[in-house]
């Protein structure tokens, strides 16, 4: 797995720094205010479980899961909820945390879809950022960024490729020639 890898773009010290750094700047916004954190199925896990216990406020949990059908692996078809939150969200302080804003569809999506639920307050944070690949008819924008990264094929930290690499615990640049096999 690792002989996949061309560089280590963020090593888990890194990542553990500014997942403390975002948690911290979290709770002090949330305070008192019980928020709940959803976090878009599947490769926000490993990030959401880091990140939900470096919060020291009361807060819940909560997941949706999305699928995107229709142009391969870009996101950019069209989307579906396949799980939705099992929460009330009405008059809630809601936090989505995201493993990746790439071309950012599936947050845009995501947003608009919890926003509909009427919270109380909406906002994104994501680990990262890869503002080179976003999609001009995006709207939505992360309020809270882990790190901008360059546009590289990264996994790792929950993030795959073809339902692998989830389990490296940095962020990782994959191998050109793995992807284009
Ligand atoms: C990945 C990632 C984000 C999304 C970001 O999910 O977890 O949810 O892509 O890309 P975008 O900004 O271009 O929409 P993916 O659909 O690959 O599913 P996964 O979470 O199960 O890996």
């Amino acid at each position: 797995m690792t002989q996949d890898i061309k560089e280590i773009l963020l090593t888990q010290e890194q990542i553990r720094a500014k997942v403390k750094e975002l948690a911290k700047t979290i709770c002090e916004e949330y305070a008192g205010k019980d928020p709940i954190f959803v976090g878009v199925l599947k490769g926000v896990v490993i990030f959401f479980a880091d990140m939900v216990r470096e919060i020291d406020i009361p807060c819940q949990i909560d997941f949706m899961w999305i699928s995107s059908y229709g142009s391969g692996s870009d996101s950019s078809g069209k989307m579906d909820v396949k799980r939705d939150v099992s929460a009330d969200l009405k008059g809630r302080h809601v936090v989505i945390l995201e493993d990746i804003f790439d071309t950012g569809n599936s947050l845009e999506f995501t947003y608009k879809h919890l926003l509909s639920k009427e919270p109380a307050s909406l906002k994104i944070c994501t680990l990262l950022d890869k503002p080179e690949r976003r999609n001009p008819a995006v709207t939505v924008q992360p309020d809270y960024v882990g790190f901008v990264i360059p546009n590289e094929f990264v996994v790792g930290y929950g993030l795959d490729y073809d339902e692998h690499y989830r389990n490296l615990p940095y962020v990782g640049v994959l191998k050109p020639e793995v992807y284009s096999k």
